[in-house]
Order: structure tokens, then C-alpha cells, then sequence
């Protein structure tokens, strides 16, 4: 029998203060019944559908995703990234995405192992035993080193600083959720620092004669007004890649260095695999498909921690899901936080279980019950590189330090911002393995 909105306003009881106070405790409170697929709700006056079926996630994103645009709840990201590949809609996403999707190929990301690890090693041996390092700052200044070598052909480690700053302050008012609910922050001193680190980078790619492949010299090419000047479009674009293509990561290393810390027997396995297939020598591309218990360690880490926690799209026509009529206007929210941990999907969904990627619970999952990169036209470009980079960062990291947690004295919360962060300040312990 089909149910037809108007939505149950019983469940739309919480105020903005509480769900700004904890975005992570609403949506499990609104997810309600574990058989519910569809929690009809009210968003800031306006019909809200939580989609919690495989089958909803892979209508909007993929089968009928021309009937959804992210427009709604963008309008503060757009504020700070512009009209750049992740705001851009229709025509101009299409055109956009086919000009950078050059710098994502195969063979481009062949070539970016070798930097990956570059990096990495670079950042392991400048650390020293029982240091105490800050974890998220030392992942965020690894990945924009690899995302401005990699993509932009510039060492941006001196600029580091600079941009993790704008971002931090910038990202605290991009809550997704957040985002739906309430007026614009501002974040105008963000975007302003952030594209003047742009237009250096664009500079100076233009000056060094503008030969060399990469993320800058697609975008100039794309150019009507030609290479030698700068267009919004080029600015807003390459920013979004500088912010998604390093932050994003980041996030994720961290959390898979804390589960580990957490799961030491885990943390024993990649370090069998790494000796066995690298011992002392640098990993490349080439060793990714081989590094097969790593990879199922970012997997899982992917699954309870997922750096993109929620995607919100507004419907532009009227259609019907799983039996439910969304009317054209509504708001739908999906969750990658939900999905990932759905007791329906994941047999002892709240334990971290990297075998559960290796043995034949795998083949058995629905597709759509794991997006940590979303799906369909607008899924991430940035995959690819991701796996690349995250497994390469954990073997390369595992050949030398065991990291261990300082306790914080409280469990370690995650803290829902434009990504799932870890909390601020915490702390990793170097120990350093015997040499092989
Ligand atoms: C663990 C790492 C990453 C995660 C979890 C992640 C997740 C996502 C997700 C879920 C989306 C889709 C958002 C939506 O549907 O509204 C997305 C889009 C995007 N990501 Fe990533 N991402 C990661 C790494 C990267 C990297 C390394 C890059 C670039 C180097 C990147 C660049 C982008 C861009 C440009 C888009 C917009 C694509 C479009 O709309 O066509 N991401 N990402």
C-alpha cells in the first residue's frame, strides 16, 4: 500500500540547538525502527525524507538521480568553494567533471604513487621514537603536500598552515546537516585566503611556462579566455580539489591509526603484510592490489568512520520510493553513518572486523549498503587516488612506528563537521619496530 506524505511531525521534535549540539544523535533518534526504509520528517518547515533502504540510496544517486539537485543545502559550501565541481549542477557539473577527469585516470594515478610514497616516507622519517605527534596535523599536512604535488605541480608545504586554518574555521559552519537548517555563517575571510593561495598556485604554474600534465593545466586548457588569465570556474575548481582531495583523506588515515591503535591485532597483521611483500624497500602503485589486509583495514575503517557522513538532495520532481511519494521540494538525507553500521547489512555492525571485506560476507552485502564515496555522476571523483593513497600512507607507516593513543580520559567521539572528524588534540605515542 503506498503511504502518502504529509510527513509525521511527532518526529521533528528536535530543536536546531540539539541537533547542532549533536547532528549524530538526531539522525540515529530519527532513523527509529530498524525495519523503518523511509522516516518521512520536517526539515526547517519543509517535507524530509531519512532514506535508510540500499535501494532509496541507489535511486537518488544513481537510477533517478536528474530528478535531484544538491542546490539546497549547498548554499554555504558554495559561499566558500564557489561554483566548483562539488556545487556545480547539470551542464556545468557534466562539463567540469569531463575536463579534470584527465588528472584521474589510471595511468595518472600510476604516477602519483610514487609521490604518495615520497611523501610519506619523507614524514616517517622525520619522526622520532616515544615522540608524541598530533595526528590530524601532521595526516592534514601530508595529504596537501601530496594533492599540491600531485595535482597542482607545486610543493604547497609552506603554505600548509595556511590553508589547514582557513579550512579548519571555514568547515565548522559546513555541516551538512547544519547546512539545511540554518542561516549562512560567515565564512567570506575563508574563501578570500583560500583562493589567494590559489591564484599563487595558478601563478606560478602559468610562469614555469605551463608545460607540465596536471589538475591546473586542464582547467587553464577548458579556459575561453584562454590559459594566461584566471576564471572563476578555474579558481573555484581547483580550490574544491585542494580542500576535497586532502582533508577528506586526512580524516580517514586518522581514524584508521586510532582503530588500530585500538585493535592492535589488526595493526599486527598489516605489519606481517608489509614485511613479507615490501620489507625495507619504498611501496609503489604497483603494490596496492598486494596490500589486500591493509586495503580491508581502510575498508573498514571507511564503514564506522566514514569522513562523509551524510548527503542531502532536494527533489525538482514528484516520484515515489520504496512505496512513499516524495513530493517534488522535499529534502532527502542519506547516511553513510546509518547505512554502514544497519544491523540488516552487517552482521555485528558496531565491531571492527576488517574480514568481514576478505571472507564471504562480502559477496553476500547489497551494493548500496557501503558509499563512502557516494555513487552515480556525482560520486567522487577522487576514489581512485583515495584507495591509492590511503593504502600506500598506512604500509609505508607501518614499515617503521607502531602509533599508540594518549588517553584522552574519554572516549574518542566523533565530531560531525563538513567531514567526520576525530576529536581536536588527540595524541599518538610513537614506537618504533626493530628494523627488519
Ligand atoms: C577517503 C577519502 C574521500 C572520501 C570519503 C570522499 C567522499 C566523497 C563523496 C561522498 C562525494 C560525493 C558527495 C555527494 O554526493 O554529495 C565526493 C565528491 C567529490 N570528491 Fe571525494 N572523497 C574522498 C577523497 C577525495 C579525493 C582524494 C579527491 C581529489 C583528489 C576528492 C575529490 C572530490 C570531488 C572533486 C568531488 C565532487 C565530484 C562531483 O560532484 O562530480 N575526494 N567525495
Amino acid at each position: 500500500m503506498t503511504a502518502i506524505y504529509p510527513p509525521d511531525f511527532r518526529r521533528s521534535v528536535w530543536s536546531l540547538r540539539r541537533i547542532k549540539s549533536d547532528p549524530l544523535a538526531f539522525l540515529e533518534d530519527l532513523a527509529g525502527s530498524p525495519d523503518d526504509d523511509i522516516v518521512p520528517f520536517s526539515l526547517a518547515g519543509r517535507p524530509a525524507f531519512l532514506l535508510k533502504h540500499p535501494a532509496a540510496v541507489e535511486a537518488v544517486l544513481v537510477s533517478q538521480h536528474d530528478k535531484f539537485v544538491k542546490s539546497y543545502g549547498l548554499q554555504r559550501v558554495r559561499r566558500l568553494l564557489g561554483n566548483g565541481l562539488l556545487t556545480a549542477e547539470g551542464d556545468a557539473h557534466r562539463r567540469q567533471r569531463n575536463v579534470v577527469q584527465p588528472a584521474f585516470h589510471r595511468q595518472a594515478l600510476e604516477r602519483y604513487g610514487e609521490i604518495m610514497v615520497r611523501h610519506a616516507a619523507r614524514a616517517r622519517d622525520r619522526w622520532q621514537p616515544h615522540q608524541t605527534v598530533e595526528v590530524s596535523a601532521e595526516a592534514g599536512a601530508l595529504t596537501l603536500a601530496i594533492v599540491g604535488e600531485t595535482l597542482f605541480g607545486a610543493d604547497i608545504e609552506s603554505l600548509s598552515v595556511e590553508v589547514r586554518q582557513a579550512l579548519m574555521v571555514a568547515s565548522d559552519a559546513l555541516d551538512p546537516l547544519i547546512s539545511l537548517l540554518a542561516p549562512a555563517r560567515r565564512v567570506r575571510p575563508q574563501r578570500e585566503r583560500l583562493a589567494a593561495v590559489i591564484d599563487d598556485l595558478i601563478v606560478r604554474h602559468q610562469r614555469s611556462g605551463g608545460d607540465r600534465e596536471n589538475l591546473i593545466s586542464l582547467l587553464l586548457a577548458s579556459q575561453e579566455a584562454g590559459p594566461h588569465t584566471i576564471t572563476d570556474q578555474t579558481r573555484d575548481d581547483a580550490l574544491t580539489v585542494l580542500l576535497a582531495g586532502h582533508d577528506t583523506i586526512a580524516t580517514a588515515l586518522v581514524w584508521t591509526w586510532i582503530l588500530l591503535a585500538q585493535h592492535p591485532e589488526a595493526g599486527a597483521r598489516i605489519e606481517q603484510e608489509v614485511d613479507a611483500l615490501l620489507g625495507s624497500r619504498l611501496a609503489s602503485s604497483a603494490d596496492v592490489p598486494a596490500l589486500v589486509f591493509t586495503r580491508a583495514v581502510l575498508s573498514e575503517s571507511l564503514r564506522l568512520r566514514p569522513p562523509a557522513w551524510v548527503v542531502a538532495r532536494s527533489a525538482t520532481a514528484d516520484l515515489e520510493l520504496g512505496g512513499i511519494r516524495i513530493p517534488a521540494g522535499s529534502i532527502v538525507l542519506i547516511s553513510q553513518y546509518l547505512m554502514h553500521r544497519d544491523r540488516r547489512f552487517y552482521s555485528n555492525p558496531m565491531a571492527f572486523d576488517p574480514d568481514r571485506w576478505l571472507d564471504d560476507r562480502q559477496a553476500g552485502r547489497r551494493k548500496m549498503a557501503y558509499f563512502p564515496f557516494g555513487a552515480g555522476p556525482r560520486s567522487c571523483i577522487g576514489e581512485g587516488f583515495a584507495w591509492m593513497e590511503g593504502v600506500l600512507l598506512l604500509a609505508t607507516f607501518a614499515q617503521r612506528w607502531r602509533l599508540k593513543l594518549m588517553d584522552l580520559g574519554e572516549p574518542i567521539r566523533p565530531r560531525p563537521t563538513i567531514t567526520l572528524r576525530p576529536p581536536p588534540g588527540v595524541r599518538m605515542v610513537l614506537h618504533e619496530r626493530a628494523p627488519l
